[in-house]
């Protein structure tokens, strides 16, 4: 595994650190666009997403900003209290499961510490003189990072604390739906369920959003066995409704990559060559759901009796 060391930490806000992360031998980072997102293996054993906020053309480091969670699973509270400049730290990706799509204008709607994957979405749009406004919602204005960097863009920048303003009135933001328009946003479950409420009747495709925890995708298709054939291997095993499909593929010998195992980045997508996925994670939107050609065995599972997968 790649790796990679702290250069610089500092705070950004209220229970946000930033860090500045370099190649440990000075040499390039593998290049990246806006909506990427890289995993940090901790010298604690855990595996963490985190987007990365800096500016992309800067091949020698990458920034990301890491919010203190209280209810975390021990990532957050590792890099808040122990991870200190100089310390060495795995590294995985970059991947990007949340791509500025081509547009004509974007509306960026981030909620906390979701502005990061957004800031070098805005550097973008800048570069290419695209239009585009920002809705900036946090619980108070000292909680909320980067608002520092955000003032030089005026008043495309909309800053919203909950405890001066309410809650972000995401129907005046957004106005009528336009053809040339996308959205794109990341933030909290409950801000990103009120986007999904409040954009309900647009197409899909001109909705964007990156989650940080998992969607609730409710039961699955089916809570009988199914089986999973893997092609290359020539193997075929059994998936009970206590097992996902990743680690019994991976008790047959075909190791796929993962990280948070909750759906949500994207690591352990798999081909499927025949077979109907019940998909339940928070990567794939509508089109790559209907393709049906692929998947996300950490969570996803069978509607019908076998899954074929290019293993
Ligand atoms: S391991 Fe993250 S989506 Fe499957």
């Amino acid at each position: 595994m790649a790796s990679v060391v702290v250069v610089s930490r500092s705070a950004a806000a209220d229970g946000v650190v930033t860090l500045e992360l370099a190649a440990p031998d000075g040499r390039r980072l593998p290049d990246w666009a806006p909506g990427a997102h890289i995993d940090l293996v901790l010298p604690n054993g855990v595996t963490r997403q985190y987007s990365l906020c800096g500016d992309r053309w800067d091949a020698h480091t990458y920034r990301i900003g890491v919010l203190r969670e209280p209810d975390g699973r021990g990532g957050s509270a590792y890099v808040h209290d122990r991870l200190e400049v100089g310390d060495v730290i795995g590294l995985g990706g970059p991947r990007n499961n949340f791509p500025l799509v081509p547009a004509q204008r974007y509306l960026f709607v981030a909620g906390g510490i979701g502005i990061t994957p957004l800031l070098p979405m805005i550097h973008q749009a800048e570069l290419l003189d695209v239009d585009w406004q920002l809705l900036y919602g946090g619980r108070t204005r000292s909680s909320m990072a980067f608002r520092d960097e955000l003032a030089r863009y005026g008043d495309r920048v909309h800053v919203v604390p909950q405890d001066e303003h309410g809650l972000l009135d995401l129907a005046g933001f957004l106005g009528e739906p336009r053809t040339d328009t996308r959205v794109l946003a990341c933030g909290p479950a409950p801000l990103l369920a009120a986007l999904a409420e409040v954009t309900a009747d647009r197409p899909a495709h001109t909705v964007r959003t990156e989650r940080f925890v998992a969607a609730d995708a409710g039961a699955p298709a089916r809570d009988t066995p199914f089986e999973v054939e893997l092609a290359r291997r020539g193997v075929t095993v059994t998936v009970g409704p206590e097992r996902t499909v990743l680690a019994a593929v991976a008790g047959a010998g075909a190791d796929v990559l993962s990280s948070c195992r909750q759906g949500t980045c994207g690591t352990c997508e798999t081909a499927v060559l025949a077979g109907d996925p019940d998909h339940r994670d928070s990567v794939l939107d509508d089109d790559g759901r209907s393709a049906g050609d692929c998947m996300l065995i950490c969570v996803s599972r069978s509607r019908g009796d076998r899954l074929t997968l290019d293993l």
